[in-house]
């Protein structure tokens, strides 16, 4: 694994640098680790704690690592992913060794490398806090902690503690400055989910404000969204233990789409365990994404970046943009850059509609035949439309599809999307199935009348690759995509709506 292949020698071909053109003045240096964690050969076993430690300890060589290789270049953040430090598929009784306790405390009260002694099953926090300190840098990471309590509080499980599944960040001289308890827990049966959302936050002397959420929480609106809207946060720290799951849900594509949405820069660190399809972690501006994703390699990736300190995009500007009732038309008069096309003349020989299932969802789909036309396909209250122009015509099958209704498996949570996919083989049944090459490239208009401001812009190209997602918008009722010039063939374009009121 990545401990062994990554001494000292070969520590520069372990990590890459990367920087944005232009002045670093205006930036900062972020850095995310996708972390290929040890993990307990079962986790379901009962342990002690000092096993728990020295297995925890394992994973913390693996952070110092990074820690050093990162304070070289001058990073000012680094994010650790979900679960990286104790792992996954705990009970609720064999997590209990591999928790700390938090105490309840006021941001920057406690630093807990100078004042180890000050509470007790504090280990993890005092190491982290120490690897804060030698990197000189704000650090982000995710463990379990634990919190008790007892009849006086109904909620409080039988036996007599909280479990929490916890981001934890220290300011670059090891002080605790915030801690976030996931709220959308992903069957962790080992976890409790915190009876009231925490809004985490943290000022920064580099970057201003960041927001902190977790994992499969990008999905809801709870906390993420409220974060971004109500909180006014321009960066987003996200560790993540997140399987993949194409075409719409894989995890460099969302994370992307995410920072689009909301002009924030996304820090997003995922584990690295392809057998369990955990990879693709990146650091995500609007208009520019730096990302590690391999199925193949075991080895891990520490990805440092430099980007802007205000993000800046055509994303969702909360009193500036979103639905709006103006026409079309107004809206390209006021905006020169958007290259207003005539709406497209609708042929009255659509190709015949069919349903194939996609992550679970029965999307309703129209093929994408000809080298160039227009598309459209409706399900429930939205309809979907494609101008398209294919450049190369290979005998790939390609097809527009939509879904608008409640998606119930591994989680429930209303959908509704507009996906231009690459099918599986020449069968309709296989457009949905999960591809990750192509050759076909295409210029793409993809629109829909949307019932949801939510809508995440979703691009995806061949190899795992992300391309920015081109012009975005609200053109009246209806959200668009715009995309010329691909670089590579086209995997998936959709708009991920999500319609939270009707979860
Ligand atoms: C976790 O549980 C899943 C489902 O039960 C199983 O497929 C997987 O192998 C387990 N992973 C580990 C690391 O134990
Ligand atoms: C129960 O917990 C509350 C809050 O932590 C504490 O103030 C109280 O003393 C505890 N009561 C008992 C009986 O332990
Ligand atoms: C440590 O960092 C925190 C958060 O940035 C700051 O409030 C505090 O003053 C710092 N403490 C020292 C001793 O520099
Ligand atoms: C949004 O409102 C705030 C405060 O009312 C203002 O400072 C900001 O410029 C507005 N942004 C846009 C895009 O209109
Ligand atoms: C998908 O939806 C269509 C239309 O509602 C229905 O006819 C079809 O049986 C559904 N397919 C599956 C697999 O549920
Ligand atoms: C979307 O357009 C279709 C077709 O014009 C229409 O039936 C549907 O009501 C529209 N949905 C919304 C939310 O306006």
């Amino acid at each position: 694994m990545l401990g062994a292949g990554c001494k000292l020698i070969l520590l520069l071909l372990c990590h890459q640098v990367i920087a944005l053109e232009g002045h670093t003045e205006g930036h900062y240096v972020a850095a995310i680790y996708e972390h290929p964690s040890v993990l307990s050969p079962d986790p379901t076993v009962l342990t002690d704690r000092e096993s728990a430690l020295g297995l925890m300890n394992q994973n913390l060589d693996l952070y110092e690592e990074q820690i050093e290789a990162s304070a070289k270049e001058g990073v000012q953040i680094i994010v650790f992913p979900e679960d990286g430090i104790h792992g996954f598929n705990f009970t609720r009784d064999s997590i209990y060794p591999f928790l700390d306790f938090l105490p309840p405390l006021q941001s920057g009260k406690w630093n807990p490398c100078l004042e180890p002694r000050k509470f007790r099953d504090t280990e993890v926090l005092q190491r982290l806090s120490c690897l804060a300190i030698k990197g000189q840098m704000y650090l982000v990471a995710n463990m379990g902690t634990k919190q008790p309590c007892n009849s006086s509080d109904p909620q409080c499980p039988s036996d007599g503690r909280y479990h929490f599944n916890t981001n934890i960040v220290f300011s670059d001289n090891g002080t605790l400055v915030a801690s976030y308890r996931k709220q959308n827990l992903y069957f962790e049966y080992a976890f409790d989910t915190p009876s009231e959302v925490d809004h985490s936050t943290f000022d920064t002397p580099f970057a201003g404000k960041f927001g902190i959420f977790t994992c499969f929480d990008i999905l809801f609106f709870e906390p993420a969204v409220s974060l971004v809207r109500d909180y006014a946060v321009k960066h987003i720290v996200y560790p993540a233990a997140w399987m993949n799951q194409l075409p719409l849900l894989a995890g460099i594509e969302f994370q992307q789409g995410f920072a689009v949405a909301f002009n924030v820069n996304v820090l997003a660190a995922n584990l690295h365990h392809p057998s369990f399809g955990m990879t693709g972690s990146g650091i995500h501006t609007p208009q520019k994404s730096f990302w590690y994703h391999d199925m193949e390699s075991s080895e891990g990736r520490l990805i440092i970046a430099h980007i802007p300190k205000n993000p800046t995009g055509a994303g969702l500007l909360w009193n500036g943009t979103g639905r709006s009732d103006e026409s079309p038309r107004q809206l390209c008069e006021k905006d020169p850059d958007a290259h207003c096309s005539e709406p497209p003349k609708w042929s009255h020989e659509m190709p015949p509609s069919f349903h194939s299932e996609m992550m679970y969802d029965n999307f309703t789909l129209v093929p994408v035949w000809e080298k160039q036309g227009s598309l459209r396909v409706c399900a429930n209250s939205l309809c979907c439309y494609l101008d398209y122009q294919r450049h190369t015509l290979s005998s790939d099958l390609y097809a527009l599809g939509v879904f608008d209704a409640l998606h119930t498996v591994h989680g429930t949570y209303y959908v509704q999307a507009c996906a231009l996919v690459k099918c599986g083989g020449p069968h309709f049944e296989t457009c949905g199935h999960e591809i990750t090459h192509a050759t076909d490239t295409f210029d793409f208009h993809l629109w829909g009348n949307f019932s949801t401001s939510f809508v995440y812009p979703l691009l995806l190209t061949s190899g795992m690759t992300l391309e920015s997602p081109g012009q975005l918008g609200w053109e009246g009722n209806y959200y668009f995509m715009r995309k010329n010039q691909l670089s590579s063939g086209l995997v998936t374009a959709a708009l991920y709506g999500r319609w939270y009121e009707r979860d």
